[in-house]
């Protein structure tokens, strides 16, 4: 009697696993209006299971099983899978579970955390409150394996949608002002600049008119932006060319409109001294197989066009 008792209950809880799981792996069980069916399903599962197990020890502890894991994970989120708009479904489950931490089925930033006040999390674009759904701080994405808000580089988003450009966080896209009651999230597309669809790099920034403002685009994502600081080498104001932050005296004159870089085409490999008329006797260029290159004499030296290298001394005049 015991042992076909025993045996009961591990059928069902094996079929309540398969059922778990088989919910789990396929995204697609729950499109077609198949939540009802499935929540049936699942609370026929857990209650057959709760009348059987009282029964034995094994069966309790299988059970406390099943609910942890029911508590820790994916099943409450299937249960919506496909249905974004209806997220009165996560009311009722966190009503059921108030310590659950879902991830969110479309978005890999977003998740719900039904230990937040109902009414606190995120907005809709009516501005009304959209139930325990959070949103990680931006690059952030919600981890499913450590239910919680990760470096991006250490979440795998699978089949969520994985956004790389701040303003289509949501936070930032749906800004409720109560006072003047608009939505400032537009503004973040006039003024962030945008890395997403861009090799890592400096770029220059889309919404400022010269090149000295860059943004700074590291897997798609922009983490940072600004203007290019001043070379404290050539005391010089900077500017953005092919990536980098560069003084005049980098520049190539035939390619940047402040570019005081000589051109070496056709010049002999060796040291120059930069054109009189630029008064950088602290410096020199370089030509090697035509490229020119922009040095700086070490602290107080100057270019002695004798010797063709850098030295100390107030003697040296550099002009030709
Ligand atoms: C997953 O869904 C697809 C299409 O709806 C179906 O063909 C497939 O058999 C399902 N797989 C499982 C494991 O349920
Ligand atoms: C969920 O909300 C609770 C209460 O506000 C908070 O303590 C907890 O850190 C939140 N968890 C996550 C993953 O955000
Ligand atoms: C995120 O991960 C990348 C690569 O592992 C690392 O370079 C970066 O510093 C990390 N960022 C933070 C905020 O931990």
């Amino acid at each position: 009697m015991l042992k076909l008792l025993f045996v009961g209950v591990l059928f069902q809880v094996i079929r309540c696993q398969t059922l778990y799981e088989s919910v789990f792996i396929n995204d697609s069980f729950l499109y077609d209006g198949k939540e009802k069916e499935l929540n049936d399903l699942l609370d026929g599962c857990e209650n057959k299971l709760r009348e059987e197990s009282i029964k034995t020890k094994e069966g309790i502890r299988r059970e406390k099983e099943l609910k942890s894991k029911l508590e820790a994970s994916d099943i409450a989120v299937m249960v919506f899978q496909g249905n974004y708009f209806q997220e009165l479904e996560v009311v009722k489950i966190c009503k059921m579970y108030p310590s659950l931490i879902l991830y969110h089925p479309i978005y890999c930033q977003l998740y719900y955390n039904c230990s937040i006040p109902a009414d606190s999390g995120l907005k809709d674009d009516d501005c009304k409150p959209r139930l325990y759904l959070e949103e990680c701080p931006y690059p952030k994405l919600f981890s499913k394996e450590t239910l919680k808000c990760e470096n991006y580089t250490n979440v795998i988003c699978g089949h969520r949608i994985e956004i790389k450009w701040l303003c289509k966080y949501e936070k930032v896209r749906v800004f409720c002002d109560y006072q003047l009651g608009y939505h400032r999230g537009l503004y973040c597309y006039g003024y962030f600049p945008n890395c997403d669809g861009y090799p890592d790099g400096l770029y220059l920034n889309e919404h400022r008119g010269d090149d000295r403002y860059y943004k700074k685009c590291l897997d798609g994502r922009t983490i940072e932006y600004g203007t290019c600081p001043n070379s404290h080498t050539w005391n010089t104001i900077t500017f953005l060319h092919k990536g980098k932050c560069l003084s005049p005296y980098e520049l190539p004159v035939n390619e940047h409109k402040y570019g005081q870089l000589p051109s070496c085409k056709g010049t002999h490999d060796g040291s120059y001294q930069y054109p009189q008329e630029e008064h950088r006797c602290d410096a020199y260029f370089t030509c090697q197989n035509g490229n020119a290159k922009g040095n700086k004499c070490p602290g107080t030296q100057l270019f002695d066009v004798n010797t063709g290298s850098c030295q100390e001394g107030k003697n040296i005049d550099c002009y030709i």
